[in-house]
């Protein structure tokens, strides 16, 4: 294949401008004042300390005329910009854009923050998992469709269960029926918070009994892992309960059963895929709990922690933030265990001011690791400044914030002010399975469409990837072998760009 002379072109010119920008002499003073406080500013945003050698260089001029090319669309016409539709919408869209078909090649690092019954395709869990015999389904007092494997439906009298095979039977539309109840569909596009909130937590519902089967739940897992490793992800930080596993003759499982299981996937999955360094978990715990749950919860952890120390990474409050308790009712609890535990809260995931967004006070003293969403964090000088200093990242999670209705254009995002700042941030996915995301190419393209210059490329890419390893709860040791694996991988990468786009 060979460039167009317009590429060339381009190419020339994004050139002479960097050759600008670095001597900064202008026509005139003030041309030169201009251009240096310009530097400045963008020396200021996150990665552009970063060297490029020159194969990288090429490379990122590359990916910035490819960046510009579907850009500028959208300068002339505004409905031509993916990111600000809602991703349920603009998905199949987005699988078409040149960057997004680049970004999903790029050796990511890692993926921070996953909830783990949100983390599988769904249409891969209806095709390849509900069709094994004894699948149940059942819709239960809280007209949530449950699905559960059981012996016979009068195995449970709690609902009046009926196997997969006869809804089928019954209705020849049930698999779409059955992937409303595990995604959100199109209709969330125009639902509100609280709606689209409801539905999201049902599919939660819908899950959990079927992925808590002990055969299943090792084949979810490894199907997990595969997705992200697909992605080019080596390493996941999944939140989760310890959800007690099941066979179908009735038996369930303690915790130790449900972690060595965990542990029995994982390994698995290594041994077909050496690469892959694994995975470490973050128990969290519904915000509405009191104090008591929160004491024996934490204790328990604790206790797993030192039988587990490399799967246990530490603690999290999950649920919509505004209608939960707040992370300061529980600080005594919390402090108790500071020192035997990390943490890794969500907070601030709200558009509400000096309200449920003080929960980021709590987080940063508490030194928790990384903030989930901190989405509320640049309204608040004081703590983002603390948070730079105790060197807190943040867990961004844009298609999230869109499809969850905290923020509709993602170029008004606040996170694009962390990154302008400098301060650490980590790509996230979050429930990447209710609105039909997979790996974290989706939210890595809609971040750097919207949220950094026009004229960023690869720097800031590479940056997120070394981020999400120095932010994860590796310890030292892991991280360096981590290190080694991603730039063997990162290496390989851009040698196999110049390659194939002869550059
Ligand atoms: C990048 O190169 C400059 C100039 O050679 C050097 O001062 C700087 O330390 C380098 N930055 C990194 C992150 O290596
Ligand atoms: C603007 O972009 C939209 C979406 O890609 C497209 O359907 C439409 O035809 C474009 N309009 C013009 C005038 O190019
Ligand atoms: C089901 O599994 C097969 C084999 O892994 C795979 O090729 C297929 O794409 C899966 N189906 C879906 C819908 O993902
Ligand atoms: C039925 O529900 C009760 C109360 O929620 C629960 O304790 C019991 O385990 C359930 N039975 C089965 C078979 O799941
Ligand atoms: C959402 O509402 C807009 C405006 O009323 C409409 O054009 C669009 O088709 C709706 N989308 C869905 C998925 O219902
Ligand atoms: C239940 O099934 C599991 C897995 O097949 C088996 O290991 C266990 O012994 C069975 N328990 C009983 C009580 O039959
Ligand atoms: C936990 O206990 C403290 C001290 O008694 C109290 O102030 C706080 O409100 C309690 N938190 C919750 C969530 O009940
Ligand atoms: C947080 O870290 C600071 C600095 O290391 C330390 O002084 C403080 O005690 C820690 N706070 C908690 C709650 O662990
Ligand atoms: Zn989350």
């Amino acid at each position: 294949m060979c460039f167009s002379s317009n590429y060339k072109v381009l190419v020339a010119l994004i050139c002479i401008v960097s050759m600008l920008k670095n001597t900064c002499q202008g026509a005139d003073e003030y041309l030169e004042a201009r251009c240096k406080l310009l530097r400045d500013d963008e020396g200021e945003f996150r990665g552009s300390k970063l060297n490029l050698s020159e194969s990288e260089g090429k490379v990122n001029e590359y990916l910035v005329s490819l960046k510009l090319k579907e850009l500028e669309e959208s300068y002339g016409n505004f409905s031509a910009y993916l990111p600000e539709r809602n991703f349920l919408d603009a998905k199949e869209d987005i699988e078409q854009s040149k960057v997004f078909q680049f970004i999903q090649k790029i050796p990511k690092g890692t993926s921070l923050h996953t909830h783990l019954l949100a983390a599988v395709n769904v249409d891969y869990i209806i095709q390849n998992f509900t069709y094994m015999e004894n699948l149940y389904g059942c819709t239960n007092f809280f007209n949530i469709f449950k699905l559960k494997f059981l012996e016979n439906s009068k195995q449970d009298l709690n609902c009046s269960w009926k196997s997969l095979k006869t809804y089928r039977q019954e209705n020849p539309n049930f698999d779409a029926f059955l992937k409303n109840c595990l995604a959100l569909g199109k209709e969330a596009v125009n639902q509100t918070r609280n709606e689209v909130w409801s539905e999201f937590k049902n599919t939660f519902s819908s899950l959990y009994d079927f992925a808590s089967h002990r055969p299943v739940f090792k084949l979810y897992v490894k199907q997990l892992l595969e997705e992200l490793w697909v992605d080019k992800v080596i390493y996941t930080e999944l939140r989760g309960t310890f959800m007690p596993l099941y066979d179908l003759n009735g038996t369930t499982y303690n915790t130790k059963m449900f972690l060595d299981t965990l542990i029995e996937a994982v390994d698995d999955f290594k041994t077909s895929h050496p690469d892959f360094l694994g995975i470490k978990y973050i128990l969290n715990l519904y915000r509405g709990v009191d104090n008591n749950t929160l004491k024996s919860t934490l204790e328990e952890l604790i206790y797993y922690k030192s039988l587990y120390p490399d799967l246990i990474a530490g603690f999290d409050f999950i649920g919509l933030e505004e209608e939960g308790k707040n992370l300061v009712d529980f600080h005594e609890e919390l402090l108790k265990v500071s020192k035997d535990l990390q943490f890794f809260f969500h907070a601030g995931e709200t558009n509400q001011f000096g309200h449920t967004d003080l929960n980021l006070a709590d987080a940063i003293l508490l030194n928790a690791t990384r903030i989930g969403h901190g989405f509320a964090l640049v309204k608040h000088p004081q703590l983002l400044e603390e948070a730079g200093k105790r060197d807190i990242a943040v867990e961004l999670c844009p298609i999230s914030n869109q499809v969850l209705k905290l923020n509709k254009d993602p170029r008004n995002h606040p996170a694009t002010i962390l990154l302008a700042k400098g301060h650490p941030v980590v790509i996230c996915n979050d429930d990447p399975s209710v609105w039909g995301a997979t790996g974290l190419s989706y939210d890595w393209y809609v971040t750097f469409m919207s949220m950094t210059w026009q004229n960023h490329g690869l720097k800031i890419l590479k940056q997120f990837a070394i981020d999400s390893i120095t932010y994860s709860a590796m310890s030292e040791t892991e991280k360096i072998e981590a290190f080694e694996v991603w730039t063997r991988m990162w290496d390989e990468f851009i040698e196999e760009v110049i390659c194939r786009n002869k550059l």
